[in-house]
């Protein structure tokens, strides 16, 4: 693949505080892009990260034809720049193309892409353990056109900014029995805009409420949990692991396997299995619930400090006491910085 480069005049690197990063507000100097024309992929291109021109009949704007991947870099304790498990999440934005009719990019073409991008811009990976690089692969539709149909032509657009955590305090969440995420045989598990720009107005009648995100139910029953705002959701039942099991309503994490995975590593009882609301307002008076958070790229690992339900909240242990998911975040984290063997292999090197 030929990428053609074009760089900044002048970095902007000095005008971020390393020391405070927030989430998702500071974007490295490049991007790349690429263009789908006549069936194929082309137009490669680094370039400054800037504003793009479309005019208003473009037609991602008008039907959702969008979808998006977040992943992250980290420099680790050898200085190296290292991706977490990169080919998982191209492979995971190709599965969201096929769901939104859009055309795949070769996991090649992304890495190569990638690589490039991230030599350019390796002065922007951070150093601090709470901190790192995320990356945002998307793409959407940009042809010229009203009427409802695949598009022929996209952009992808990948570009990098140094974050921190995305959720800063222990979360309060409520579930949500009367607005629907995702229904069965509807978009759900692919990352496409409109599922979170659905999700909007529920969340906003919950943190009109005190609380910050929300648990999503199933579509059906509303008695079922499935994941919560931007993040899979796993529940401390006992000594056992327990998390919903995706399907075509739950996003696929790569955060959430890689704790299944680790979990089951460390010996830990592991269940991909349906919880109901039941099953955890029980547990929690019989003082089993003994800890729940969420997993996920930009919120890592997010500790749920309270369950809203129907107007009772099940306060959950202090966070510092919550033994299981700080052993399962510690090993992670140690893997992501390279103080432990990366014995899963999901760490890959930016050269
Ligand atoms: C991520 O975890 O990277 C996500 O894509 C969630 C995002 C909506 C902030």
């Amino acid at each position: 693949m030929q990428i053609k480069v074009d760089r900044v005049a002048k970095t902007r690197i000095q005008d971020v505080d390393f020391s405070n990063i927030p989430f998702g507000r500071e974007f490295a100097d490049h991007m790349f892009v690429a263009d789908y024309v006549d069936g194929k992929w082309g137009g490669f291109s680094i370039q400054p990260y800037g504003k793009m021109m479309y005019t208003p009949a473009m037609l991602g704007l008008h039907y959702g034809q969008t979808i998006f991947e977040g992943m992250k870099a980290y420099r680790n304790a050898n200085g190296e720049v290292m991706m977490f498990r990169p080919m998982d999440n191209f492979k995971r934005l190709n599965v969201s193309a096929e769901r939104m009719c859009m055309p795949t990019i070769p996991v090649d073409l992304m890495m190569e892409a990638l690589r490039e991008l991230l030599k350019i811009d390796v002065a922007w990976v951070p150093t601090s353990t709470d901190s790192s690089l995320y990356i945002r692969p998307f793409m959407f539709a940009t042809d010229e056109f009203l009427g409802v149909k695949p598009s022929d032509k996209y952009r992808c657009v990948m570009f990098t900014g140094p974050v921190g955590p995305y959720y800063t305090t222990p979360l309060k969440v409520m579930v949500e029995d009367t607005y629907t995420r995702a229904a069965k045989g509807g978009t759900g598990s692919a990352k496409s805009g409109g599922n979170y720009g659905g999700a909007l107005y529920p969340t906003k009648l919950a943190q009109q409420k005190g609380y910050h995100q929300l648990l999503w139910t199933d579509s059906i029953e509303h008695k079922y949990i499935e994941e919560s705002g931007t993040m899979n959701v796993m529940f401390q039942i006992g000594d056992s692991l327990v998390t919903p099991p995706t399907g075509d309503t739950i996003l696929k994490g790569i955060t959430r396997d890689s704790v299944l995975t680790l979990a089951a590593d460390l010996g830990i009882d592991v269940q991909e299995r349906r919880i109901s609301i039941d099953e955890l307002k029980s547990a929690y008076d019989k003082g089993q619930l003994l800890d729940a958070f969420g997993v996920g790229t930009a919120a890592t690992i997010a500790p749920i400090e309270l369950i809203g339900y129907k107007g009772q909240d099940l306060v959950l242990p202090p966070v510092a006491q919550r033994k299981m998911s700080q052993l399962i975040a510690k090993e992670l984290t140690a893997i992501r910085y390279g103080e432990v063997e990366d014995k899963f292999g999901w760490m890959v090197s930016m050269n």
